[in-house]
């Protein structure tokens, strides 16, 4: 069909694996450390706050792990998602790139972060646990993780970041609506909340300060667990369900991608959408694999690859990733879920290895790629997926000045619904960009734990 827009999959298409990459990497990981002991970490360090279904899947040597059916159950509420061209966003551009975009805003949280969640949510409680205490940054994954624990009827406490939870009230009624209790963060909850707020009353919060009151909720109640959104292996895994889509997808359109584009915070959708071609890439595959975050927080292009702790507290081991330091604060830029110091190890090994390429635009660009897309396509993006189209416009781009075609995919990982204040704020032209200055990074990453 010449104008095909949609590739859509039947429910008997959904993926029934997650695939695992770690067994096929030609570089050894490094492994994370323990906090105190400075010793690699063993699975029952991991136990007082993570199920061991989770704890497993961390550190697999299995390249396909099956999804439980309950879980697949749940996933059939709206997977497979919708693999779209952009014929009109291609039109607008007059690029004879051809753009591909996998939609992940379709779930009932509205981004990709159910994927996860929905798992997670499973493994605890197989392992008999009552409550999931969680941080959240744009308030995407509180949200996915509200629903998951309503699905299967546990409770949730979640820890939004201030900046966040001040912009976007009605994140947290959502939330409340799927029966989760929310915290602005830093909070008085917690002895790591309170230590924040001591020292900085007007604290925006960060991910990192949000974590360590999740964590240190988790680790203080028998029958409550933590749950992570992003960064760490098993949740990259559960998120492959994404790429292993768009290959089917991509397999319907008959073509091959050129470039596949992921917007950046902690690597989950990224990884996610990767994953199942970076497994073609080794077996070699030329498709370019490219993360691009908010240069207000520059972890993948101007952070160290170096050993760093997760949260602000050292509370979560230390594990070998692209970080700003545990300590950064950044500016509350509109992309809320971008806002984190650190990076998926396995992504930043990939990165350092040389399989990915990173990019960093300020917000205003992005904001202006945003509405180019929309007035296109219609899809109001999530200013955190609208790092990826501002990337996936410009390889258009370069492929106008070029003459030549290329076959672009990015993961649409959102939508902004809940984001209209920051496109009426770039729309009034009151948006500002932030460029971190090197020496506050310099300054930060001098300040990383003395390790490997
Ligand atoms: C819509 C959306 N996209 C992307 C991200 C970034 O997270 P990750 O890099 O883990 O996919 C977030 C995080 O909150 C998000 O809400």
């Amino acid at each position: 069909m010449e104008h095909r827009t949609k590739f859509l999959l039947s429910e008997d298409e959904l993926p029934c694996v997650w695939v695992n990459v770690l067994p096929s990497l030609r570089e050894p990981m490094a492994m994370p450390l323990h906090p105190a002991t400075g010793k690699p970490v063993s699975p029952d360090d991991l136990a007082p706050i993570f199920p061991m279904g989770l704890i497993e899947q961390e550190f697999s040597p299995k390249p396909e792990i099956d999804i439980p059916g309950e879980v697949l159950d749940i996933y059939r509420l709206w997977r497979p998602t919708p693999l779209y061209r952009a014929r009109r966003l291609e039109a607008a551009l007059d690029t004879p790139a051809h753009i591909y975009y996998k939609y992940e805003g379709v779930s009932p949280a509205g981004s990709h972060k159910p994927n996860t969640a929905v798992a997670q949510a499973y493994y605890n409680k197989q392992a008999g646990i009552r409550r999931l205490a969680t941080e959240t940054g744009a308030g995407q994954w509180g949200s996915a993780l509200a629903l998951a624990c309503r699905m299967f009827g546990m409770d949730c406490t979640v820890y939004m970041v201030k900046v966040s939870y001040e912009q976007k009230p009605y994140r947290k009624m959502m939330m409340n609506a799927w029966g989760a209790e929310v915290y602005p963060s830093p909070s008085d909850k917690t002895n790591a909340g309170r230590a924040v707020l001591a020292e900085h009353p007007d604290s925006p919060g960060s991910l990192g300060i949000a974590i360590s009151e999740a964590v240190e909720d988790a680790a203080t109640h028998a029958d409550t667990n933590y749950s992570l959104g992003s960064v760490l292996n098993h949740v990259l895994l559960h998120q492959t369900v994404i790429g292993q889509e768009t290959k089917l997808q991509m397999q319907q359109a008959g073509e091959e991608p050129d470039v596949i584009i992921g917007c950046f915070g902690g690597g989950s959708s990224f990884g996610g959408i990767i994953l199942p071609y970076f497994l073609d890439k080794l077996n070699g595959s030329p498709v370019r694999l490219m993360a691009v975050e908010p240069s207000a927080c520059p972890t993948l292009t101007k952070g160290a690859f170096a050993y760093d702790f997760g949260d602000l507290a050292k509370m979560t081991p230390l594990i070998k990733m692209y970080t700003l330091g545990h300590d950064f604060v950044p500016p509350g830029i509109h992309a809320g879920g971008l806002r984190y110091h650190g990076a998926a190890p396995l992504a930043s090994h990939l990165l350092h290895h040389g399989y990915l390429e990173a990019r960093a635009y300020p917000q205003t660009p992005v904001f202006e790629a945003a509405v180019t897309f929309t007035r296109a396509e219609g899809i109001l993006p999530a200013p955190e997926s609208a790092h990826a189209i501002r990337a996936a416009i410009d390889e258009a781009l370069a492929a106008r000045r070029e003459g030549r075609s290329r076959v672009i995919v990015f993961c649409l990982t959102g939508h902004g619904h809940f984001d209209l204040a920051a496109y009426d704020s770039y729309l009034s032209g009151k948006l500002q960009d932030f460029e971190y200055p090197d020496e506050e990074i310099a300054r930060s990453i001098a300040a990383l734990p003395a390790v490997g």
